[in-house]
């Protein structure tokens, strides 16, 4: 099995509704056709990067390379755990969550989209909550940053939800246009504080030298 060569694809991330793991190739599959079924109102654009602007073709063929880019390149001290959303057997998104040279910093940065027909039900805040439970609880973060344009009312509603302060500000140009971006931070104590979801993590033991946490085997 690939997990016993590479231990993240093994550790999966359950929570009432959902379950978080790296995507197999299958998995890729249905991450690409819930990009193509939609994910924002077209005269928004909630990423920094306007990746959702393209043709549907294209649109696959990007979320599928951009997460083998992402898992092909993870290094102990440069990861991201790009974690579908599994729901009643379906991936309905990504939720990832990135560090840089965790084992001092601690901090992680995240990330996520859901397919359009699956937001405003709390699945958002679910996903998050299970890759916030796996910093904090599973690798022992100090703290998660994160990012939001003022349009973006859910994602800040998430985070709002978790506990996340506002941390900051910049103007940036998307599609051309002049955005305000809001930093948001969560540090172990508010985290503590706006724990409502279950989380359970199963197979990380294997994993800890992969997220910095340890001597990688021989
Ligand atoms: C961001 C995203 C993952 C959040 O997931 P979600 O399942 O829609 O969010 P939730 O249902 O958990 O909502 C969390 C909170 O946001 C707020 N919220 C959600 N949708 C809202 C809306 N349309 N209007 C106002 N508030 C809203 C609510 O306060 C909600 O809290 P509540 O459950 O107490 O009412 C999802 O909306 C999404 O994929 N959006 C498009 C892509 C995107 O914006 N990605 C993030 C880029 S920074």
């Amino acid at each position: 099995m690939i997990a016993d060569h590479f231990p993240p694809m093994g550790l999966r991330l359950n929570t009432p509704r959902l379950q978080l793991r790296m995507p197999s190739d299958a998995d890729l599959a249905q991450l690409a056709d819930a990009a193509v079924s939609g994910i924002h109102d077209p005269e928004q654009m909630p990423f920094v990067v306007p990746w959702t602007d393209q043709t549907p073709g294209r649109l696959a063929q990007g979320v599928i390379q951009h997460n083998w880019s992402a898992m092909a390149a993870w290094t102990p001290e440069n990861w991201t755990f790009n974690g579908v959303a599994v729901h009643e057997g379906t991936v309905i998104g990504i939720q990832d969550m990135t560090a840089k040279d965790f084992a001092v910093a601690r901090q992680v940065d995240t990330g996520s989209w859901l397919a359009q027909r699956f937001q405003g039900r709390g699945l958002g805040t679910e996903m998050r909550a299970a890759v916030l439970h796996l910093a904090f609880e599973g690798l022992g973060a100090d703290a998660a940053i994160t990012a939001a344009f003022d349009a973006s009312t859910a994602s800040r509603g998430v985070s709002r939800k978790l506990g996340y302060r506002p941390n900051g500000s910049r103007l940036i140009s998307v599609r051309g246009r002049q955005v305000h971006e809001t930093r948001y931070l969560l540090t172990r104590e508010e985290w503590e504080r706006h724990r409502t979801v279950p989380v359970e993590i199963e197979g990380l033991e294997p994993c800890l030298p992969y997220f910095g946490l340890g001597e990688l085997p021989d």
